[in-house]
């Protein structure tokens, strides 16, 4: 876990990896051990209680999260959850803290490596990322405390490490190298000549789209400052030309018909129903005839108690949008901004690095159909004409 994987990376001395690495080993057992006892307690107790009230089981995430909300078991996971996130940025955050000087000193000797960076600190930042601390992270992703501040990104990297065990790979880019090898494994011909992530945070799922289409020039933008600095550093210390900018991805500056390939991995249960069908009007102006339009969230789970889960995070993990991202048309959205409705897709695409042990173990203990985002990633997409 503290293996020096890009020059950037933030260490972590001795007390410090000892108590990351007793965060990933909790959360896991939240995850694997604590978190499938929802489906048991939903399925032997909450669903006979319910039809026995109302003569049919819940039929809305609203159902399920009221019903399973009253049994001590789903509140005492629910704090060990929201312990956890909490955790993960009281022990991080110290660590990175005392490495800023020595990172900033790092970065400033990266001047003439590759790839660009372009702030802008007029740039508005939505009410949407103001209004709350996403997922508990202090600040946000776009709070500087000075104008050398990269803090908040250089703090992104070592969570992501610990939030998902380390297991999207050394440099964190799974969901980026999966969404990209997908595409050039079903789109034969489609080779992009410029692609845009939006919502880039890092940049660590950008980076893969210079791999796998070798030649490609690859922006990405973000409304956060202080992620885009650490990401225009981490990617100069990989030797990767990244075109970072500070953006609102609802109306960029980008001329029309910019893009062959336009990817978001994760941003669109961060923005709100108004942020996301600007979002995908944008896309269909910066996209070129032909080009590409594909986003990867938590999405496409059909049954209340998978929504639920999903939602449960609108509620007690400050992440206000994942509920009713959930009752988005997407389909709906995509026609409405002008892309053919026999082009719409939504699928689940495999993960390059995640285990797929991880999931086989949950299935056993979950409802049909439940299992979101661990192994698999739901991708939802279209082409421009
Ligand atoms: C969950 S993070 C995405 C992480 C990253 N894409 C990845 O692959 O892990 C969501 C990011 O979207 C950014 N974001 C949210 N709304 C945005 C908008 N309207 N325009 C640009 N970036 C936005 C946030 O600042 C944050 O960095």
């Amino acid at each position: 876990m503290n293996k020096q994987v890009h020059d950037m990376f933030p260490e972590a001395n001795h007390d410090e990896q000892s108590q990351q690495a007793f965060l990933r080993s909790f959360m896991m057992h939240i995850y694997e051990r604590v978190m499938p006892g929802n489906d048991i307690l939903y399925k032997q107790k909450v669903i006979p209680e319910f039809e026995k009230k109302l003569g049919r089981p819940p039929q809305t995430r609203k159902e399920v999260r009221e019903a399973l909300g009253e049994q001590p078991f789903n509140q005492m996971w629910g704090s060990l959850m929201r312990t956890s996130q909490e955790m993960m940025y009281h022990t991080v955050r110290p660590s990175i803290e005392r490495q800023m000087p020595n990172l900033k000193a790092k970065a400033a000797k990266l001047d003439n490596a590759p790839g660009s960076l372009k702030l802008d600190p007029r740039l508005e930042i939505p009410k949407y990322h103001t209004n709350a601390d996403i997922h508990c992270k202090p600040g946000g992703y776009h709070t500087k405390t000075d104008d050398t501040d990269f803090l908040a990104g250089a703090e992104f990297d070592r969570t992501v490490n610990v939030y998902f065990h380390g297991k999207t790979g050394p440099l964190a880019d799974d969901m980026g190298l999966s969404l990209a090898s997908w595409i050039k494994e079903n789109h034969p011909d489609f080779d992009p000549k410029s692609v845009l992530d939006m919502g880039c945070t890092i940049g660590h799922s950008s980076i893969p789209y210079l791999d796998v289409f070798p030649g490609a020039e690859v922006h990405a933008i973000d409304v956060a400052a202080p992620c885009l600095e650490y990401g225009h550093y981490r990617a100069k210390s990989l030797g990767k030309a990244v075109h970072f900018s500070q953006q609102n991805a609802e109306k960029t500056n980008y001329p029309d018909g910019s893009f062959d390939l336009i990817v978001s991995h994760i941003l669109m249960h961060e923005t709100s129903h108004k942020a996301l069908k600007n979002i995908i009007e944008e896309c269909h102006r910066l996209l070129k005839p032909g080009g590409l339009m594909i986003h990867m969230d938590v999405v496409g789970a059909d049954d209340p108690f998978g929504q639920y889960l999903c939602e449960w995070n609108a509620h007690y993990n400050n992440e206000p949008y994942m509920g009713g991202l959930q009752d988005e048309d997407l389909g709906g959205l995509y026609k409405d901004a002008g892309f053919p409705v026999e082009n719409f897709f939504m699928k689940q695409i495999e993960s390059i690095h995640l285990p797929k042990t991880m999931p086989e173990v949950m299935k056993a203990k979950r409802a049909e159909g439940v299992v979101i985002g661990i192994g698999y990633y739901t991708i939802v997409g279209t082409q421009k004409t």
